[in-house]
């Protein structure tokens, strides 16, 4: 079907009232037919253009360097919260930021029937010759510094019958390097099957490698970038409700709470990545692979726990994040989608490892803001006070009147019912 058929198939097949939809559809094309047609082909059956927001995150220091954080979320209170924080530590040093190491991983998930030593042997003999089958690939990314760092032989038959693995690890610099390692794998895959094969020490049950897959993983713990946030505890006056020592131990409990108990840190990591994945969709990255990969370095030890970590020691407060990022700042949308583009020239483009940072201080941030609410005013008053718009919105308020109830609720608590409530007065009033 052409683009024009797809829209009419949906709105005929699956919606009631199929002009509004096609309306509907229609109004979020771009008027530039060159540009709606890149986003046309990102994806397959493109109907429309999916809007999210894009805002910014000013006053980032950053290792004594200023940022403003491009950040693309729906989640109302994220990009306030951020740049609070942002403002805050701006005053206490900024924020400092380690990578901590950039090892990317892949394996080749295979089945071999047979005697493990023989394997083994059989590796060492053609690891070389697996290396040396993906040359061409690997060409390019040497070229710039990366490629691959090592192949490791795993026996995994004590956990699923025949059950052997290629670990292998990379280094793929600017790139995410998802397409590079996959390719890399396959190539492994192919010669290893390959060469078992023609292997004349092995029994023909044993020659009969069956590949199961060859992927990437996701789970990256050596990949890992640290950020972080400290001051003396008498500086860390957050609000005026409590004491700067007041505030900073109910911060160091608040995130313990989270370190021993999964239902607080499912949460408490889920307003880290609010921070995380608004840059990450920002800059055109997989969000799903930096969700993936921290929830599972959260469990890495065995038990899920918090992301971060607080401490007072000598009268000094810190506050720090440990979190794997893949990232990436060529390939991909990164020179495809103008607004990628621009977010990573408002981040001055950054490379890889710069952009780990970023992110991370994003997160780090964010978690500071969440905690400093929760422990203080309680989450609800500023996140209401962003949400005001929407509800005004939904209520179809005009510009005058968010203006007057916006007004009127910096001094009152709002909730739903109590805008809805503010609202009607207001027009009763006219
Ligand atoms: C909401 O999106 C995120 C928070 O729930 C995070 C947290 O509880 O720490 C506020």
């Amino acid at each position: 079907m052409t683009k024009e058929g797809k829209i009419n198939w949906i709105a005929q097949n699956y919606t009631t009232n199929s002009e509004e939809t096609v309306a509907i559809l229609k109004q979020y094309w771009h008027d530039n037919p060159e540009l709606q047609n890149l986003h046309d082909e990102f994806i397959e059956n493109t109907v429309t253009n999916f809007y999210l927001p894009l805002g910014i995150a000013p006053n980032f220091l950053i290792n004594n360097k200023l940022y403003a954080i491009p950040m693309a979320i729906e989640e109302s209170s994220v990009v306030a919260a951020a740049s609070k924080a942002a403002k805050f530590w701006q005053t206490r040093g900024g924020f400092k930021t380690t990578v901590l190491g950039t090892e990317k991983v892949g394996q080749v998930h295979f089945i071999y029937q047979g005697d493990a030593d023989k394997l083994s042997h059989f590796f060492k003999l053609v690891k070389p010759k697996l290396i040396a089958g993906v040359a061409p690939i690997v060409k390019n990314m040497e070229k710039r510094g990366g490629g691959i760092k090592n192949i490791e032989l795993r026996d995994k038959t004590s956990q699923l019958d025949d059950y052997f693995q290629l670990h292998c690890t990379f280094e793929t610099m600017d790139a995410m390097g998802a397409n590079f390692i996959n390719s890399c794998l396959e190539g492994f895959a192919q010669s290893l099957k390959e060469e078992a094969q023609g292997y004349a020490a092995f029994t023909d049950k044993e020659k009969d490698i069956e590949i199961v897959m060859s992927i990437l993983s996701n789970y990256i713990p050596n990949c890992v970038v640290k950020a972080e946030v400290s001051c003396p505890v008498s500086e860390l006056k957050a609000h005026q409700s409590i004491t700067a020592e007041e505030f900073a131990k109910k911060m160091v409990r608040a995130v313990n709470i989270a370190k021993v108990e999964p239902y607080r840190a499912v949460t408490h990591n889920k307003g880290i990545m609010n921070g995380i994945d608004a840059v990450v969709l920002a800059t055109g990255n997989d969000f799903r692979a930096i969700e993936a990969g921290a929830h599972a370095y959260a469990a890495k030890d065995g038990k899920y726990t918090s992301l971060t970590h607080a401490s007072i020691e000598n009268g000094v407060f810190k506050f720090w994040l440990e979190i794997p990022l893949a990232l990436g700042t060529v390939g991909g949308l990164t020179t495809l989608h103008p607004l990628v583009k621009l977010a990573l020239e408002i981040l001055q483009n950054p490379n890889a490892k710069e952009l780990m940072q970023i992110v991370a201080v994003a997160g780090l941030a964010q978690n500071f803001g969440a905690i400093r609410s929760l422990v203080t005013t309680g989450i609800q008053q500023g996140h209401m006070k962003m949400h005001l718009f929407n509800i005004l919105n939904q209520l179809g308020a005009t510009e005058s009147e968010k203006l007057s109830l916006v007004d009127y609720f910096k001094k009152h608590t709002a909730s739903h019912s109590a805008v809805v409530v503010a609202f009607e007065e207001l027009r009763n009033k006219k």
